[in-house]
């Protein structure tokens, strides 16, 4: 298992939490204050907008109680009637403004209403009272607590000293939602807000780590040797991205190891077969078995084809471990085309003809001087006429032609009427150690790296082959070179291909 599996605050996990609820708390925070400020600026207005709706409301019970008091007036003989409509008065009027509504006279004595109800003041201090004109002022009446309390003398004709209307109205009923409430309110919302991101945390937090879990789980496995180890991937986003990435590399590491093991495996082969014989001649010849002279030159023939054929397997090993590194240098020059394959084809021609096989060339005379590598091109056509040659039984044909591509550069094609290349083999042709027929190979000689390096070369000189064929009719090579060498190789050369697979695609970009 990977280490590490209790990483405290330095988890994803844990941050994620600690950062939304730092977030949570900051924005409530931010938010609360702001709120409170205007809440509090806007308060001090409303009061003071409510303590006027109750002056207004209190002169117009004031007039209500005068009209109901100069009854008397008229109709002396009422004065029950009139006490109760005093009374009805004050109560209906009164909760109408939620407040307490009472008559007081010039020593603060409550005369009305009456009876008095029990929650009502017996008394008002007289320093609140009106004498002439209306006053107003924050007092504690008992029984009701701090109070805005509106003060309006009354006329009444009858009366020989001063009453006085007295409104008191609960400080903290002056507003019908108090700020006090409204922040209760605010602090249950922002309770809930906090609960939630923390709720959204731990979710946020799992799906983020969850898979990233499961991936370095993965990683490690494939560090410890399980090359099979990969990731479920589901969803499209990057984490999901990291995962089908993760599998394709998987993948590619798999199989580069598996073509590593084969190719070792090749390698050691090749090199075994020509050692043990060479050994065997070698030891035959040093215990005197062979008499006569021919047969001892036929057996230093063949020590001498094996070492041959052991110094192409380790050129054609170099040349591909040079490749694979990227360490093969380019000599550009100009080359003239028509030139440069004659010459190559009058050094194979000897062999041809000792086969008897006949042989075509044709040079289109539009052929243009490129710019080239030489030498590994002169490797790639070796190699390519070698094996139409040594595949080719006799009587046989062997032929090269080369004509100009419109956009510049050229094709040039090796034909052979040889046994050609059965269909299913076509596309391993130029995979390294590929042959045809292992025992078939084995009668020509040959380790089959010759066409591996051939593609190599080609694609470092900006150019492809292809390998067409009709088995039992022959087969043909066709190389397409640019006019000048590319300036950044072919990318993906070589195992690239071999390794093969459809990737998850390109590179990935930020803000994929
Ligand atoms: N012209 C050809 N005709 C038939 N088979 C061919 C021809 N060229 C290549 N091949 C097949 O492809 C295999 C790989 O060729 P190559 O890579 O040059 O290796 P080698 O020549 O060492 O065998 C050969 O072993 C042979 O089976
Ligand atoms: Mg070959």
């Amino acid at each position: 298992m990977p280490s590490g599996r209790k990483p405290g605050f330095r988890s994803l996990r844990t941050r994620f939490l600690f950062y939304f609820l730092v977030l949570g708390l900051m924005s409530l925070l931010l938010f609360g204050a702001l709120f409170a400020f205007f809440a509090w600026r806007e308060n001090d207005r409303l009061e003071k907008r409510a303590g006027e709706e109750l002056v207004e409301q209190a002169k117009e019970m004031a007039r209500d109680l005068e009209l109901a008091f100069g009854l008397v007036q008229r109709f002396p003989d009422l004065p029950v009637a009139n006490q109760e409509r005093v009374t009805q008065l004050l109560r209906l009027e009164g909760k109408l403004v939620n407040a307490v509504s009472v008559v007081v006279n010039a020593q603060g004595y409550v005369m009305a209403p009456r009876p008095l109800p029990l929650r009502y003041p017996r008394q008002i201090d007289t320093s609140l009272l009106a004498k002439d004109e209306i006053r107003t002022g924050d007092a504690e009446i008992s029984p009701l607590g701090s109070c805005l309390v509106v003060a309006i003398p009354l006329s009444i004709p009858t009366e020989y000293s001063y009453h006085n209307l007295v409104v008191a109205k609960r400080r903290d009923q002056l507003l019908q939602t108090s700020v006090s409430d409204l922040t209760r309110y605010i602090a249950i919302a922002g309770g809930a807000a906090l609960a939630l991101s923390v709720l959204l945390a731990l979710y946020l937090s799992n799906y983020v780590t969850r898979p990233l879990h499961r991936l370095s789980r993965a990683a490690w496995e494939m560090a410890h040797g399980n090359l099979e180890s990969r990731v479920e991937v589901s969803g499209r986003d990057e984490i999901s991205a990291l995962a089908r990435y993760f599998n394709y590399m998987a993948e590619r590491i798999q199989r580069g190891y598996q073509q590593q093991k084969e190719f070792v495996a090749n390698v050691s082969h090749e090199i075994r077969t020509p050692l043990t014989s060479i050994e065997g001649f070698t030891q035959a010849l040093l215990d005197d078995m062979v008499e006569r002279g021919e047969e001892r030159k036929r057996y230093l023939h063949i020590i001498q084809e094996e070492t041959r054929r052991l110094q192409r397997v380790l050129a054609q090993l170099l040349a591909l471990s040079r490749l694979d590194a990227g360490a093969w240098i380019l000599r550009p020059a100009p080359l003239s085309l028509a030139d440069f394959l004659r010459e190559v084809w009058e050094k194979q021609r000897p062999k041809a003809e000792e086969k008897g096989l006949a042989l075509e060339l044709s040079l289109s005379p539009a052929l243009k001087p490129i710019n080239s590598d030489r030498d590994a091109l002169e490797q790639v056509m070796a190699n390519l006429l070698d094996n139409a040659v040594k595949f080719t039984p006799e009587g046989g044909t062997v032929s090269l032609s080369a004509d100009p591509l419109p956009r510049g550069g050229a094709r040039i094609q090796v034909r052979d009427s040889g046994p050609g290349i059965p269909e299913e083999d076509l596309e391993h042709i130029f995979d390294r150690f590929f042959r045809v027929e292992r025992s078939r190979a084995q009668q020509y000689g040959g380790s089959g790296l010759g066409l591996a390096v051939c593609r190599e070369l080609v694609h470092l000189l900006g150019g492809r082959i292809t390998a067409w064929s009709q088995p039992g009719k022959g087969s043909a090579f066709t190389v397409e070179l640019p006019g000048t060498l590319p300036e950044i190789p072919w990318e993906g050369s070589g195992r690239g291909e071999a390794v093969g697979g459809k990737g998850p695609g390109g590179p990935p970009k930020e803000g994929d």
